[in-house]
Formats: structure tokens, sequence, C-alpha cells
């Protein structure tokens, strides 16, 4: 990357290190390897390759679009990122891409309705860079050439992209808003469905306490004047083994925790108690999250229920599978009476399979069953074959987790089903809220599935940003040529 220049003795650079990432010094010595005197005051030695040079005349509140760098490496562009960032400027731009870094502290002066009125309509890149810049360009583009858009918002964990497309969201509802019908509008329920979908598929984990453990591409659909007229939401990759399965200092979706602290009367009617007395749910100590009440989170996520338009039936219905799936976790199991066989261990387990079944409105003895036993089905027979309690307890779990990831696609049918879509609508503009990369010590195939998924984005991503590059170039008729890289590395080379 960059334009190749001359380093000499006195050249101001960037070199790596270790702790940092980049320090910056001055050539001392050019001698085969560079000596250099750098600013925290260590002597670094580094090979030629390794060093990059450093813009002196660079402004110092940093520059509001990468492509006005001096020079467009890696160490130039963290600093210019760094400079802002430390400016509470937390969105820069490169060209049309928008580049976020989370302000871990609410910003609202930047959200609010006075900023969406000054973004609205105003030409890209005139105004501080801003998410709502780039909505408001996917609408015009929209109403302007009748094309749909979609906006990718990407990052690793925690960095802030559901955050963001939030915020899309709410600017692109500000745009596409209509009077109010029959007391709920379209925004209004797609910004509502935000909470249900968060309570059902969003966890703490060690980055961030509301992680989304799923995928999410939302459509907005509008009709001829540009109003919202339909939605729809089409949700991937739910984490399923976190249902079972949780390590300290991380939590179990949250509606586990929502429904725990439930008023007394709903408590009771499920037979729930502290969440440390659930297996699915005391693998981690951590049960509070700070300054979340879940207390009140569950009534808000009843609301947003009623906005979104799930019954109060079916409100009742979705929480007395949340409480199945608690009991269900605390079935244990022993050695029955022939070999190789299991049954609930105690009466305590006894208990909760007993509960479970009454929750899910299922005979008792059929789920003992689908626990206990391994049912094969033949054109010519059914096989039952009972299970040792080990296998059984897989057998548990798997339940518990396929019972979950049902209840979380019928939710996402039925939110989809009630905000409606528009059969009409010739635009749209997606928003795809990806699910961020991880690396575990071990990864199981579900972290690989989601780990492929953001390779594929990157690289979807990266092929479309180059695309345009060319159109550009093309269109002031700049000799080029790329080459493509089968490890999905895309390289430019100027010919001339
Ligand atoms: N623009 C923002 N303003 C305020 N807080 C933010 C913003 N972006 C992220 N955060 C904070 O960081 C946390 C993690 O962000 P999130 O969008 O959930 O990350 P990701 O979806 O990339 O994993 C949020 O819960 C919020 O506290
Ligand atoms: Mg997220």
């Amino acid at each position: 990357m960059g334009t190749p220049v001359n380093i000499i003795v006195g050249s101001h650079v960037w070199v790596e290190d270790s702790d940092v990432a980049w320090i910056d010094g001055e050539v001392e010595k050019l001698t085969g390897e560079v000596v250099i005197q750098a600013t925290t005051g260590k002597t670094i030695t580094a090979k030629l390759s390794k060093i990059y040079p450093k813009n002196v005349e660079a402004p110092a509140g940093g520059v509001d679009d990468m492509r006005k760098l001096s020079y467009l490496h890696e160490p130039g562009v963290l600093q210019n990122l760094k400079i802002r960032y430390e400016l509470n400027e937390i969105y820069t731009y490169t060209g049309n891409i928008l580049i976020a870094i989370n302000p871990f502290q609410r910003l609202p002066h930047i959200y609010d309705a006075h900023m969406m009125q000054q973004y609205k309509g105003a030409p890209f890149g005139e105004l501080n860079p801003h998410v709502f810049a780039v909505a408001d360009v996917a609408y015009r583009a929209m109403i302007n050439e009748g094309k749909s858009n979609s906006i990718l918002v990407s990052g690793e964990s925690g960095a802030g992209k559901t955050e963001t497309t939030k915020m899309l969201m709410r600017y692109l509802a500000y745009l596409g808003g209509r009077a109010v019908t029959e007391g709920r509008t379209v925004e209004q329920q797609v910004l509502e469905s935000n909470p249900v979908l968060e309570a059902f598929g969003n966890a703490k984990t060690v980055r961030n306490n509301n992680s989304s453990r799923f995928g999410k591409f939302v459509e907005i659909q509008f009709d001829k004047q540009g109003r919202i007229s339909g939605a729809a939401i089409r949700t991937y990759l739910l984490e399923r083994s976190r249902v079972c399965q949780i390590s300290d200092p991380e939590r179990n979706y949250h509606c586990f925790y929502l429904l725990c602290a439930a008023p007394q009367e709903e408590i009771e009617k499920y037979k729930l108690g502290h969440p440390k007395t659930f297996h699915y749910l005391n693998q981690s100590k951590c049960y509070e999250l700070v300054g979340i009440s879940d207390a009140h989170d569950y009534l808000a996520t009843r609301r947003a229920m009623d906005i979104v338009g799930i019954s109060e039936n079916e409100q009742e219905a979705i929480f007395r599978v949340v409480a199945a799936i608690l009991h269900i976790g605390n079935v244990e199991f022993t050695k029955g009476k022939e070999v190789d066989s299991s049954v609930p261990k105690d009466d305590k387990a006894k208990f909760h399979l007993k509960t479970a079944a009454e929750l899910l409105m299922c005979d008792l003895k059929a789920l003992e069953d689908a626990l206990c036993k391994l049912v094969m089905v033949r054109p010519e027979e059914v096989i039952k074959r009972s299970l040792d309690p080990e296998s059984a307890v897989t057998s548990r779990d798997g339940l518990a987790k396929t019972v979950y990831s049902r209840l979380f696609d019928w939710l996402v049918n039925k939110i989809n089903n009630s905000i409606g879509q528009d059969a009409n609508s010739k635009c749209l503009i997606g928003v795809l809220d990806i699910y961020g990369f991880e690396s575990f010590k071990t990864n199981s195939f579900e972290q690989f599935c989601i780990n492929f998924t953001n390779e594929k984005l990157q690289q979807h991503f990266n092929q479309h940003v180059f695309k345009m590059e060319q159109e550009e170039y093309t269109k002031e008729a700049i000799d080029w040529s790329y080459i493509e890289f089968v490890d999905n590395k895309l390289k430019l080379t100027w010919k001339s």
C-alpha cells in the first residue's frame, strides 16, 4: 500500500511494536538494518521493508476522509482514527465507506432529531462523517434511481455493529415515516422488533453485554412516495449451543433471566426461582448485568411484543416454552434397571420433568421417553433403544436447543407476519447486521459456519468496493488492471 518513498537518515517513520502496534520515530542509521530513535525514547532496529513513512505535516485534528491522507498505510490509517477518536469523532470516511469506532458511552447529541434533520438530503461528504449520511445516500439513490440498496455493517464482536444497525433503521424510519394508522406504524413495529429479538437472540459475552448471537438482514420496503410500506426480517445462524452451555463470565440468552425476574405471580405459574437454581444458567457465576434491571426489561419486552403484534396468549405460550427449557435442563439421570438405560435421578429431576411436560402441554411419559430412549423409524419396524445416563443428557440438551431455535424462528416469523410485507413494493433498503467473527480455544462446527459466513461477506464487500473503483477509473480513463488471488486477497496494480 502507499507510494514508495525514499527513507533516509532523519526520516520520520512508523515501526511495528508488539505492545502498541505502531511507534513513530526518526531514522538514525541506515546500514542493512534500520536504527530508529523512537519518540518513546526506545532505540529500535528493524528491516527496511517493515518501516513506513510518517507524514509530519498531517493536520493535527486528523482528516475526515482517509483518502486525504498522504500515506494510506496501516499506521497512517490507525493514527488518523486515533486522533479523531480522542476528539470524540467516532466516524471517518474512506470514500463512501464509513468507519465507526465504538465510543463505549452514549452520545445522544449526535443521534437526536436535530441531527437527523441536518443530514436529510445533505450532499454526501458535506457534513461530518455520520451513519445517517450513509442511510441518506441509500434512500436518495432509491428514490432518484428507483434502485434497491443494501448497507452492510461489518466488524469484530463488540465493535458496534448492532448499535449502528439500529441507528440506520431509526434514520430510515425517520425518512420514510408516515401518519399513525391503527395505533401502530410499520416503522414503529420494525423498530420495536429489535428489543424482542434481542431478548431472545442476545446474550452477555466476554466482550459485549448485549451481543447478538444471530445474523440479521432487515429489508425495509418503500412505496412509490418513499414511505415505508412493509418490512421483512431474516435471521440466520442462531447460536444454539448457548442454550445448554455457557462459560464464566458469560450469560445465557437474556429471556431466561428476564423471566426469572418477572412479577411474583408469573414466577409461581412457571415454578421458577433464582437463575442459580437452573443448570442452564448456573454454569456461569454471572447472573446480573451492571446497570440493567432484568425485571424492568421483562416488562419492556412484553410491551414491545404488544407493539409488534404478539397477542397476550401467544406471549404466555412463548414464556411457557422458555420456562420449560429451564426445567428440562434440570432433569438429571441415573442408571436404570436394564443395561445401558437411564431414568430420572431423583424426586427433584422428576419434579422438573413433570413441570416441563405441563408447560409444554405434552404427555409426561412421552417426554421421558424422548429423553431416555432412542427411537429409530425404519420402513419395516420402529426400533426403541434405551440410552445410558450420559447419552440421555445429550438427548436432553439436543431437545432444549431444538425447542429454543424453533421458538426463535417462530418469533421472527410472527413478527414478519404482523409487520406485513408490501408485495407491490418496487424498492427496498436492506440492512445487514452480521454476527461477528470469533475464535475461541476450541471452535465448534457452529463457530466454523459463523466464521465462514464472515469470510464470504468480507469477500463480497471487497469485490463490491473494487468494482466501484473500477467503474470510477474507467470513467476517468485511467489505464489499470487488477489481479485476483485465490487466497481471497485482491490486489490493485497500475499499469502506468
Ligand atoms: N454508537 C454507539 N453509541 C453508544 N454506545 C455504543 C455505540 N456502538 C456500540 N456501543 C456500545 O457497545 C456495545 C456493543 O455494541 P454492539 O453494537 O452490540 O456490538 P456488535 O454488534 O458489533 O457485537 C453496545 O451495547 C453499546 O453499549
Ligand atoms: Mg451485534
